[in-house]
């Protein structure tokens, strides 16, 4: 999950530097029993964040302070055999901070896409295949077990894989899925020269094959089409966009685009499954132990990601293999307000990063609950305050609003 936490500054030297805060939450989530821990967006780019605070791996922001931070990013991640992989991503189009001070993040429009611009084959080479085969040599250095493409969310490699954004009419676009996917399998062959195969190295991608139904008349099949792709080059793919279980609330009072989009996420995820032999495929949205168990033993996905329960409950898992949970302990925010909800799990994120492991403390020791109505209430308050004043913070590090109770 994106921290926000990382070093900010107008120098792009010295943004994206991984820190104690940073080791502090990735600690929590190793010895919370998780199987793999995956880093919120790193990105290749200095100039292309998603947020203030992300971490960045680049030539420009290189150094050898840097490689030992890494170093130690990954060790906090392995503790207790959990496997760490980092999440390497590039906005393009959907950057949210440019190469100056200014601070273009807008958390309301989240999802707004700035000006196309048609880059040059050689601005591919170098500025995308270039700054992921770089950033993966280091992660791999650090000795992190893997990566995972973020190939999702419209960020740039699923700008290329839309049809509705690519409007690109070379070998890198137009109507085909091969050419659309072309970039990443070029990507992964630009890092296969490097790490073989057969080299213990994991390489994933995420997919939102909801961004593609609503997006193309043929947006089904391209999901299809494209995970057959995934199929042959990664080890893992995460499938997001939707909820595994249901919400607990009637779906005929769900507004219809929204109700039409989960129903889209639960059919289209046994499809997308038969695609998927060798590649193990993970899917996001769960809630409860036994949706959990029913969808591993069933064999609908390999293994359950976790993402907003992970920062109210690092300990989760070491709690459902004791047996002493039937579910998460899931928030009273509005089901259907997802801005929110990430919000506050950002918040809880930031509280784990500032309060180091001692020992005998718990888990979940300095993380506000969010499971009555009464702190969500207080939250919802002092976040709109926040909000109106984001833009304007001289340093928008770090990310997340930090709550008082
Ligand atoms: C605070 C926060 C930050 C997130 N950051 C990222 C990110 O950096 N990269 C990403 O692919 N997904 C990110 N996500 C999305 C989650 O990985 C996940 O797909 C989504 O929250 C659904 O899973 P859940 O129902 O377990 O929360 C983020 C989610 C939250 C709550």
């Amino acid at each position: 999950m994106s921290e926000g936490i990382c070093t900010w500054g107008s120098d792009v030297k010295n943004r994206g530097y991984p820190n104690q805060e940073i080791f502090n939450l990735y600690e929590r989530w190793s010895r919370g029993g998780f199987s793999m821990s995956i880093t919120g967006n790193v990105m290749v780019n200095p100039y292309c964040l998603e947020i203030p605070g992300n971490a960045v791996i680049c030539q420009e922001n290189w150094s050898e302070e840097l490689g030992k931070l890494l170093r130690k990013w990954a060790d906090v991640s392995k503790i207790d055999g959990c496997l760490g992989i980092v999440q390497l991503g590039h906005c393009g189009r959907q950057t949210a901070v440019d190469s100056s001070t200014e601070f273009h993040y807008d958390p309301i429009n989240e999802f707004k896409f700035y000006e196309y611009v048609q880059i040059s084959l050689e601005d591919i080479q170098h500025e995308i295949i270039d700054r992921f085969v770089f950033a993966t040599l280091k992660v791999k250095e650090a000795g992190f077990d893997g990566i995972q493409f973020n190939s999702a969310y419209g960020f740039l490699l699923s700008q290329f894989t839309s049809a509705k954004h690519n409007k690109r009419t070379d070998k890198y676009g137009g109507q085909s899925v091969e050419s659309r996917v072309k970039i990443i399998v070029d990507i992964v062959n630009a890092i296969r020269e490097y790490i073989p195969k057969d080299d213990k190295f994991i390489i994933g991608a995420k997919i939102n094959p909801t961004e593609y139904f609503f997006e193309s008349e043929n947006g089904l099949q391209d999901a299809v089409e494209i995970s057959k792709y995934f199929e042959d080059l990664f080890d893992f793919v995460e499938y997001c966009g939707g909820v595994a279980e249901p919400l607990n609330i009637p779906i005929e009072t769900l507004p219809p685009a929204f109700a039409k989009r989960l129903k889209f996420y639960v059919d289209l995820q046994d499809l997308l499954r038969s695609v998927y032999k060798e590649c193990k495929f993970f899917a996001t949205g769960y809630r409860s132990v036994e949706g959990m168990v029913n969808s591993i033993k069933s064999g609908r996905v390999d293994g359950c990601l976790i993402a907003r329960a992970a920062t109210s409950e690092p300990d989760l898992p070491l709690k459902i293999m004791k047996n002493e949970v039937t579910g998460v302990h899931w928030n009273k925010f509005s089901p259907l307000d997802f801005h929110i909800q990430v919000e506050a799990s950002g918040t809880q994120l930031l509280h784990i990063s500032k309060t180091p492991l001692k020992n005998g403390t718990s888990l979940t020791y300095g993380i506000p609950e969010f499971t009555n109505e009464e702190a969500c209430k207080k939250y919802v308050e002092q976040h709109e305050k926040f909000e109106s004043t984001r833009k304007n913070r001289d340093c928008p590090v770090p990310n997340y609003m930090e709550f008082v109770e």
